[in-house]
């Protein structure tokens, strides 16, 4: 698959086709991903890739936090989670990027059928997501707490979009998943995942089930004219 096509194609996957990964190709998603950059060629990530009855109890084991109400832990602060707690990554609640997470909460509930004031089918979409929306496998991104103190984040999202690139030439599709990692203890405990190592973020991954509603969100893009500054060109 061509470079440019992949960037146009990719998309998140929310809906997934039960049929297993085989490992080798996880292996050639990886080992193609990890040419990408990083600081002075530094490759701050280390992955867990969880399949079979490992992601089917970690699955279980979020649900049960969520269902018992546990309050969720992440171990990456973002969104939602840092701007409850005043953090410097959220956004402002009548930001134009609020207003971009509303946008693509109300596609998705209408492809999902969920009503706004629906609470229950609202719960069951949130617990889908804790799911790995129900894929076969998925992809954890870890560093070494001993440079947890300057998160390597664009390192981070640098392999992270390539391994969703990578894995469209595999015939996969993938979601980006803070969600998945908010009970981070779960995935340790059925993973194995040291205290040394800090989750950064998880990555569902299996074959697309098209016929799957939510798989057919289509999300906008802000014009490249109003957020692009042209300097020195005529
Ligand atoms: C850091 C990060 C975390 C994300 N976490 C979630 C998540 O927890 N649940 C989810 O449904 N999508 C998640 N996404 C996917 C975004 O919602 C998605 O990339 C965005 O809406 C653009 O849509 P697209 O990927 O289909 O182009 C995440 C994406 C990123 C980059």
């Amino acid at each position: 698959m061509e470079v440019l096509e992949a960037l146009a194609t990719r998309k998140s996957v929310r809906g997934f086709e039960p049929t297993p990964v085989p490992r080798e190709v996880l292996r050639e998603v990886l080992q193609i991903s990890s040419r990408a950059p990083s600081a002075v060629n530094s490759q701050p990530w280390e992955f867990f890739v969880l399949a079979g009855d490992v992601i089917e109890n970690i699955k279980r084991g979020n649900i049960e936090k969520a269902r018992s109400g546990t309050a969720p832990d992440p171990e990456l602060r973002i969104g939602r989670e840092a701007s409850r707690e005043g953090v410097a990554m959220g956004w402002p609640p009548d930001s134009v990027y609020r207003q971009r997470q509303v946008a693509l909460a109300k596609q998705l509930f209408q492809l999902m059928e969920i009503p706004i004031g629906d609470n229950e089918k609202k719960m069951q979409w949130m617990e889908r997501g804790l799911r790995f929306f129900d894929a076969p496998a998925a992809i954890v991104i870890v560093v070494d707490q001993s440079i947890v103190e300057r998160v390597p984040l664009l390192d981070i999202g640098a392999v992270m979009q390539s391994i969703c690139l990578a894995a469209l030439s595999h015939g996969l599709g993938t979601c980006i998943e803070d969600q998945a990692a908010m009970y981070p203890q779960v995935m340790r405990d059925f993973a194995g995942i040291p205290e040394s190592k800090r989750i950064v973020i998880s990555i569902a991954i299996g074959y697309p089930d098209w016929d799957f509603p939510a798989n057919k969100v289509d999300t906008a893009r802000e014009a490249i004219d109003t957020i692009t500054s042209w300097c020195g060109f005529d």
